[in-house]
């Protein structure tokens, strides 16, 4: 919650639900659900200290749907630059493949020059710009769209069971 927090009064990042902050239940909820779901939820730690955290969603909710996670990820704002990031994605990348997902998207604040960076380097591309889709700060903002496939993609029919379910 605190690296969150950071990050949506003082950073770029998108603010989802636009409250500023989810409450503990939020972060239990959404946890219990991820472990209901087998979705990824990592964390990174150092010297025993939480320094970063990732995790994958459903795109969707329908089943059409089930083979697109969408994720998000967060470093905490003493450790950027060290290599966290990269770290938690690779990882999250690694284990959404695993479990059968075959596309990730991410919504990431067009000005967010170190996120947009860091999915271009794992292979996401952009394709798509959302325009003033948010009002934070006293302005609107722009929100790309970053996506890429893992394992065989479209080339290939959805392996069975399904991820997510
Ligand atoms: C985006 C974020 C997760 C990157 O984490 P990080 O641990 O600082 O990144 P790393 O040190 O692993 O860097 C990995 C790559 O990201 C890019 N990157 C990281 N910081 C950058 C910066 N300030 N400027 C430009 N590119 C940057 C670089 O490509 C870097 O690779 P390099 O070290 O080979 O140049 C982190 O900045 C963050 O948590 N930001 C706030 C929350 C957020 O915006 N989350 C994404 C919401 S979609």
């Amino acid at each position: 919650m605190a690296i969150y927090r950071h990050h949506v009064r003082n950073g770029v990042p998108r603010d989802v639900e636009g409250t500023g902050a989810p409450e503990p239940d939020d972060l239990r909820d959404r946890r219990k659900n991820l472990k209901q779901t087998r979705l990824p939820h990592l964390v990174a730690t150092y010297r025993g200290e939480v320094v970063g955290y990732a995790y994958a969603v459903l795109f969707r909710k329908r089943p059409a749907y089930r083979y697109t996670a969408k994720h998000s990820i967060y470093v905490h704002h003493a450790h950027l630059g060290r290599g966290v990031g990269r770290l938690l994605l690779q990882e999250l990348i690694d284990t959404c493949a695993a479990a059968g997902f075959r596309q990730m998207i991410g919504y990431i604040d067009a000005d967010n020059v170190p996120s947009l960076a860091l999915h271009e380097k794992f292979g996401f591309a952009r394709v798509g710009l959302l325009s003033g889709v948010a009002y934070r700060h006293g302005r609107w903002a722009d929100t790309a769209m970053v996506q890429r496939s893992l394992g065989a993609g479209v080339t290939a029919p959805p392996s069975l069971p399904a991820p997510g379910r």
